[in-house]
């Protein structure tokens, strides 16, 4: 069973690839490593003594989809990660983020409608929800006016296929993360961010590795028991697991909406002083951060009602806050060895 994952080389697709492989699908990774690495491949085959077939395809070039396709005409499944993630850059430059990930989605479902059947599983992200007015959030909550153009791509890219669903045989589920972190227990594979981390998790661990001078935690004046802000973190290989599960229903044709939606995360929410001392009680290093004022754009507090994710699909995050830092604490380790 063949099965097209996009942005498969990247954080999120990369541990997806090898639950996919470990469960017997034959993998078709595309990416154009604009954010990963071809050694990435290198990584999935040590964990699974498996290489996906890897084509590196920029799917911003309409042609080179449409080849794909041709070129795989026996793909049954497509689970759809690459697309930039970076908020404030999207603010820079929302034009690049609008072409990378709205139009790839679109030249993807081109040529998955032409298809007599497709299942399609799209990346979303909790950020659809902002600040939500009620914890934990459902999936009923409403989607809130997008806070930058990387949040407005994932709002449009759900209408988008909510619009073709209904006018085609392609079915899907939209899987919304909350804030996934950690890597493979074997620090195999990881997270890669380019830069300097805008994320909490990779500016922690390079922080006690030595590669940032400083943790900024922004503000502690917020409405919460130790006044920073609360998120619900979610160990990567947990989500990535939930693509599999998400992929078998579609697959099964167990579900029962043309498209489905599902939270993905722990179901608890932890603050950013709660993540700090969960690191330091992990890795015995104490990290060096200071207060600052909050970061703009930031919410109060988003974590996630699992239920529907839990009983529907029958799949929960196993993995604790405590095991998903030590697994990113060993990742940055050995990269840094
Ligand atoms: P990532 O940057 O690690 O992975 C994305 C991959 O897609 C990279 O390998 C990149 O090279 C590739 N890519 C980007 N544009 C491409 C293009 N035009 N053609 C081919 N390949 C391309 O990001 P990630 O953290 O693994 O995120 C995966 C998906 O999950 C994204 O859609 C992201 O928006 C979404 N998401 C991520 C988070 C998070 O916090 N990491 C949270 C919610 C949703
Ligand atoms: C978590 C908490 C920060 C860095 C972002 C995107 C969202 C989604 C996941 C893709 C916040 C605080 C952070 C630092 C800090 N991505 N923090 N110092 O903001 O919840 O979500 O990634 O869809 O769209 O917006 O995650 O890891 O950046 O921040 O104090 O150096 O850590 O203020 O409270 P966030 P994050």
């Amino acid at each position: 069973m063949k099965i097209l994952v996009t942005g498969g080389l990247g954080f999120i697709g990369s541990h997806t690839v090898v639950e996919l492989q470990n469960e017997g699908f034959e993998v078709v990774v595309v990416d154009n490593l604009s954010n990963s690495s071809e050694q990435v491949v290198d990584g999935i085959f040590s964990i699974t003594a498996k290489k996906p077939l890897f084509e590196k395809i920029d799917l911003r070039d309409k042609k080179s989809v449409q080849e794909l396709f041709q070129k795989y005409n026996d793909i049954l499944g497509v689970i759809h990660f690459a697309a930039s993630k970076a908020v404030g850059e999207s603010v820079e430059n929302p034009l690049l983020y609008y072409e990378n990930n709205v139009t790839t989605l679109v030249y993807l479902l081109q040529e998955l409608q032409k298809l007599p059947k497709a299942h399609f599983i799209f990346s979303s992200s909790c950020t659809v929800y902002g600040q939500a007015e009620q914890m934990p959030i459902t999936e009923n909550a409403s989607v809130q006016k997008a806070m930058s153009p990387y949040g407005n791509t994932k709002q449009i890219g759900e209408e988008i296929i909510e619009d073709v669903t209904k006018v085609s045989e392609i079915d899907a589920i939209l899987l919304r993360y909350f804030n996934p972190i950690g890597a493979h227990p074997s620090a195999a594979i990881g997270e890669l961010p380019i830069g300097v981390p805008q994320n909490l998790v990779p500016y922690i661990t390079q922080t006690a590795i030595g590669l940032r001078e400083q943790l900024s935690v922004y503000g502690a004046d917020y409405p919460t028991p130790d006044g920073t802000a609360i998120r619900d973190y979610i160990h990567v290989v947990d989500l990535a697991k939930a693509h599999v599960v998400a992929l078998q229903r579609l697959l099964q044709h167990k579900n029962k909406d043309k498209v489905e939606i599902f939270n993905l995360g722990t179901g608890t929410g932890s603050s950013v002083l709660e993540v700090i001392t969960a690191f330091e009680k992990v890795s015995g290093e104490k990290l060096n951060y200071k207060i600052v004022g909050r970061r703009e754009g930031d919410v109060v507090a988003a974590y996630a009602n699992t239920d529907r994710a839990n009983s529907v699909l029958g799949w929960k995050a196993e993995f604790s806050l405590e095991e998903a830092l030590a697994s990113a604490w060993k990742w940055e380790q050995k990269i840094r060895s």
